[in-house]
């Protein structure tokens, strides 16, 4: 038996870890001599840092800890591999580095531009015949794989999103005056974690007032004025707003304020200032307390309200990707397909990654109301058996206990 290595990449979750934990525990428990982590991601791999993670991963306590550490253990990267032609030489390191570990199969954990360097990885391997076996391990928050159900990662952040929104719906009603807050989503330029905020409604909670996802045209002005309408039948107006939802010419609403000028190596533009934007607006127009809630990565690292379910289905894809390489497959991407509402239930199956690299799955209009500013029943009964469940933090001097890698990695 060989060695194995394993990645993180893109933007991390409240499971993430998980993940890396079944790679790890799976791949050991089918006899693989050491398993590498690498520290960043490909860049990492690169750049020769690498670690032995049985050095990390020591006991059932550590593993206990690095299901409940918010964010990549090993570290990220948004790292484009180049084109092969003309930049043969960065494959070449990469391969021979692999061999120099001795590693038979490679694992990514990540999301559509992630898989990206599963599918250069692997296209370039099958032209050279090299033996290693390159699978991804599906994870975002944003929900836009194609293929699969759902993401690892989604559940715990659409658990946090509901139970925020729950609060803030609280809270704002708290005074005898009218006040209107927009909360911001990430999610970039799918709707579904945006859509999460419609599961605070029920008997305890009014719930939002509306909900803006990408996946429809913005119009400021309309919603300006809808803003003036809501203020007048309530105290507190409770708004849901894409960080990507964009105007009629194609502009993300954030650059409307904002000079929005990071933009990483996917090509992707920053979001944020949606909500500062908009409440700014109202508050202009109609004079009112405004508050702009960006949830920005609180949303992702909220490990103290992890689903139980998307910690369980994590752990299972980073084990299903180790079976997969394991009876001698390449190329795919784990993916989750729903087989029961009601109980509900997922199995891991595979697809390939030429699928699922660099696709944006979005909302489908059906799950939209048609005048845009709500989503659907059926959006809210898809994410509701994602959110449920709990895993208790392990508390230490009343906080969550976290695990670091705090090493300086191996240099090769
Ligand atoms: O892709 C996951 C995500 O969290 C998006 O929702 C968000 O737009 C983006 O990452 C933020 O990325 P970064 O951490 O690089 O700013």
């Amino acid at each position: 038996m060989k060695n194995i290595i394993v990645g993180q990449s893109g933007g991390p979750t409240a499971v993430i870890n998980s993940s890396l934990l079944g790679v790890y525990k799976t791949a050991k428990d089918r006899g693989a001599d050491t398993v590498y982590g690498m520290v960043h991601g490909i860049k990492g791999l690169l750049d020769g840092n690498v670690v032995d993670l049985s050095t990390r991963i020591r006991n059932e306590l550590d593993m206990d800890l690095l299901k409940r550490t918010p964010s990549s253990f090993l570290g990220s990267c948004r790292y484009k591999l180049p084109d092969v032609n003309g930049h043969e030489d960065t494959y070449e390191k990469i391969f021979a580095t692999l061999k120099k570990l001795d590693v038979c199969a490679f694992f990514y954990i990540g999301g559509n531009d992630s898989m990206d360097t599963i599918m250069r990885l692997t296209d370039y391997g099958n032209k050279i015949g090299s033996p290693i076996r390159f699978i991804g391990v599906p994870k975002t928050i944003d929900n836009d794989l194609a293929v699969t159900d759902h993401t690892p990662g989604f559940g715990s952040a659409a658990k946090y999103i509901a139970a925020t929104t729950k609060e803030i719906i609280r809270d704002g009603l708290v005074y005898d005056y009218p006040v209107v807050s927009v909360i911001e989503v990430m999610g970039r330029n799918a709707g579904w974690l945006t859509a999460a905020t419609a599961l605070a409604r029920g008997e305890d909670c009014e719930g939002v007032d509306e909900i803006y996802l990408p996946e429809r045209v913005f119009d400021v002005d309309a919603f300006i004025t809808r803003m003036g309408e809501r203020l007048k039948e309530n105290r507190s107006v409770v708004v849901a707003v894409s960080e990507g939802v964009k105007i009629a010419d194609g502009r993300y609403v954030c650059e409307l304020s904002d000079h929005v000028d990071y933009v990483d190596a996917f090509g992707h533009k920053q979001l944020a200032g949606t909500a500062r934007f908009l409440a700014g607006r109202i508050a202009e127009k109609y004079g009112v307390k405004t508050r702009a809630i960006e949830l920005s990565s609180l949303q992702r690292c909220a490990a103290h309200i992890q689903a139980r379910i998307d910690v369980t289905e994590a752990y299972n894809c980073g084990g299903a990707a180790v079976k997969a390489a394991f009876e001698g497959k390449t190329g795919l991407v784990i993916t989750l397909k729903r087989v029961s509402d009601d109980p509900y239930m997922c199995v891991a199956e595979a697809a390939d990654v030429h699928e699922i690299a660099n696709v944006e799955k979005k909302v489908p209009p059906e799950w939209i109301t048609e005048d845009g500013t709500y989503v659907r029943q059926e959006l809210v009964h898809y994410i509701m058996p994602l959110i449920q469940a709990e895993i208790t933090p392990l508390w230490v001097n009343g906080l969550p206990r976290h695990v670091r890698l705090n090493e300086t990695p191996l240099k090769r």
